[in-house]
């Protein structure tokens, strides 16, 4: 199964991928984390994504799709996959299509998890992740009271790029670049959409019984 995830920041895409990914069995592949963990390792890659990050821009196309491109060429990607913050644009959504094409494959489903500005906002002031294990926390939803994590013990951070006028930013970016990917896959015919808002696990369920149909 070849899947993408697409909403605006903190529609709750990472917290659904971890889920559906698991139950699928299939690799969770997400470019803001695999800029992050570039960021953290002090790589080049990290220090360039950082410049734009930070401004809650996007990274320019060339590199990302770069680096897309070989992580979908890695062997756990060879039956399926779920992109969660790619693609991002319309540009990066047809050279996806052109990558796959060439490669005799296409996307099975977008699914775009549907939720609105004011909730979108509440989710990304309080969120928190995990340094170590990635798991992604909410401080009142879940009920945080301290900075570790449940799952492994790791310590929790708040995202640079979730200060207030970073998250204004990235919602402008997300309207501008990322919005129009929704009528884009309209057109291909593989857009699902499905209601956001509500506890996690009720998200989930939907995302999987909107998946269901594509289950051998
Ligand atoms: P990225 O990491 O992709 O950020 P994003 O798309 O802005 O999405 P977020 O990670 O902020 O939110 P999410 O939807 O995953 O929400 P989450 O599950 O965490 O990208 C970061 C940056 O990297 C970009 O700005 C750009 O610079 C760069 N980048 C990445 N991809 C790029 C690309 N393709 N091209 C160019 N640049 C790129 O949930 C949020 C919070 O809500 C959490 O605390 C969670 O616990 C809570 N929550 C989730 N679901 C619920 C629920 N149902 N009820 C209550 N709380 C919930």
């Amino acid at each position: 199964m070849r899947i993408v995830l697409v909403g605006p920041p903190g529609a709750g895409k990472g917290t659904q991928a971890q889920f559906i990914a698991s139950h699928l069995s299939i690799p969770k592949i997400s470019t803001g984390d695999i800029f992050r963990a570039n960021v953290s390792g002090g790589t080049e890659l990290g220090r360039l994504a950082k410049q734009y990050m930070d401004r809650g821009e996007l990274v320019p196309d060339e590199v990302t799709i770069a680096m897309v491109r070989d992580r979908l060429g890695e062997d756990d990607a060879q039956d399926g996959f779920l992109l969660d913050g790619f693609p991002r644009n319309v540009p990066q959504a047809e050279t996806l299509k052109k990558i796959l094409t060439e490669w005799s494959l296409g996307l099975d489903m977008v699914l775009e998890l549907v939720v609105d500005e004011d909730e979108v906002v509440r989710r990304l002031s309080g969120r928190r992740t995990c340094k170590k294990c990635g798991r992604i926390w909410h401080v009142d939803f879940d009920d945080k009271k301290d900075d570790i994590c449940d799952d492994c013990g790791g310590h929790l951070f708040q995202r640079d790029d979730d200060k207030e006028d970073v998250v204004r930013r990235r919602l402008e970016v997300y309207g501008e670049q990322t919005a129009p990917l929704v009528q884009f896959y309209a057109d291909e015919g593989i857009l699902v959409g499905i209601d956001a808002t509500g506890p996690v696990e009720e998200v989930t369920k939907r995302a999987l019984s909107a998946l269901r149909p594509l289950e051998k």
